[in-house]
C-alpha cells in the first residue's frame, strides 16, 4: 500500500474514532489530544494540528494552551483531521451534532455534495465543474456553501496547493488528471454563505529563516524547521519550551511564521463541513 493510502486510511479511523469520543462534557483539548495520539500510535503523524469549530465557527479552531472550552449538547461539531505518512498527505473532516438532530439535514447537505463531488472527481474532470455539483447538491438541500473556503491539492509535506477546489461554479475549466490528490472540502450553512477572519487560533506556519537575536527564539527556530517543515503546527504541540508564547510571538513579528485566524461564518450562520482526500482515478483515500 502507498504512503498516500496508508495516510487516508489512518486519517478516517482517526476522524471515525474522534466522532466516538467527540461528546458533550469533554473539553477540546481531551477530543484533539486523544485524537491526535491515536494518530501518533499507529505511526502516523498529524498532518496539521486537528482542527474542532463549533457551531457558527466554520473552520480553524484549534485548542490553545490550557484552552477550556467545554462541548455542549446541542453544539454542530466539525472535526478537520490531517495524517501525514512520510509526508504523503491526506486530509479529511466529519460533522457531528452533540445530543441533538435539529442540523441533521444541514450536515447532511455537506456530506451529500462531499460524495457527490469526490464521484465525478475523475481524470478529465473540469474544475469548475465539481464546485457546480457541490452548490447545486447543498441549494437543492435549501442552504448555501460557503463560497470563499474551498479545497485544495495536497503534495508531499504540503497540505494546501494547486489545484482549489471550489464550493462554486467558478468555471475554471482546467482539468484533473489521473494520481493527482486533491482534498474536496464543501461547507453548508444558513448564513450569507462566507467566512470572515477572526482572533489568530493559535496554529503557525513555517515561512523562512531569519535572523533572530534572542537565543531561545532562535534555538525554537530550529526546533521548528526540523520537526514540522512545512507542515502547520500549534503552540498546544510546544507547550514544554518555556515562554512558548513570547517566543512565537518573537518568530512572528520577525517573518519567520505566521499565525492563522478562526474563520467564523459572517453571519453567525450554523456550519457544516464534510470532506474526503481524492487520488484520482482511484477514489476516496479517506473511506472506512
Ligand atoms: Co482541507
Amino acid at each position: 500500500m502507498s504512503d498516500w493510502l496508508k495516510a487516508g486510511k489512518l486519517a478516517a479511523e482517526a476522524r471515525e474514532y474522534a466522532v466516538d469520543i467527540c461528546k458533550a462534557g469533554k473539553t477540546y483539548t481531551e477530543v484533539v489530544d486523544k485524537t491526535e495520539d491515536f494518530i501518533i500510535k499507529r505511526g502516523g503523524f498529524p498532518a496539521f494540528p486537528m482542527d474542532i469549530s463549533v457551531n457558527h465557527v466554520a473552520a480553524h479552531y484549534c485548542p490553545y494552551i490550557e484552552d477550556d472550552n467545554v462541548l455542549e449538547k446541542g453544539d454542530v461539531v466539525k472535526l478537520d483531521i490531517g495524517v501525514h505518512i512520510n509526508g504523503a498527505v491526506a486530509d479529511n473532516a466529519v460533522t457531528v451534532e452533540l445530543g441533538t438532530n435539529k442540523y441533521r439535514d444541514l450536515i447532511l447537505a455537506s456530506k451529500d455534495a462531499c460524495l457527490a463531488a469526490c464521484e465525478i472527481a475523475v481524470p478529465g474532470c473540469e474544475i469548475g465543474k465539481i464546485g457546480k455539483i457541490v452548490e447545486e447538491t447543498i441549494g437543492s438541500a435549501g442552504f448555501s456553501p460557503i463560497t470563499n473556503l474551498s479545497g485544495h491539492g495536497v503534495d508531499m509535506w504540503t497540505v494546501h496547493t494547486e489545484p482549489t477546489i471550489p464550493n462554486y461554479d467558478n468555471g475554471n475549466p482546467k482539468t484533473l488528471f489521473e494520481g493527482q490528490h486533491i482534498a474536496i472540502e464543501p461547507f453548508a450553512t444558513d448564513g450569507v454563505g462566507s467566512i470572515k477572519e477572526g482572533k489568530p487560533c493559535g496554529v503557525y506556519a513555517f515561512l523562512e529563516k531569519k535572523p533572530v537575536r534572542l537565543d531561545g527564539a532562535r534555538k525554537l527556530m530550529a526546533q521548528i524547521e526540523r520537526d514540522y517543515k512545512t507542515l502547520p503546527f500549534t503552540e498546544r504541540w510546544l507547550k514544554d519550551v518555556k515562554n512558548i508564547k513570547f517566543l512565537l510571538s518573537i518568530l512572528e513579528k520577525s517573518g519567520v511564521v505566521k499565525q492563522y485566524t478562526v474563520l467564523p461564518e459572517k453571519n453567525k450562520g450554523m456550519v457544516s463541513q464534510h470532506e474526503n482526500t481524492v487520488e484520482v482515478g482511484y477514489g476516496i483515500t479517506t473511506k472506512i
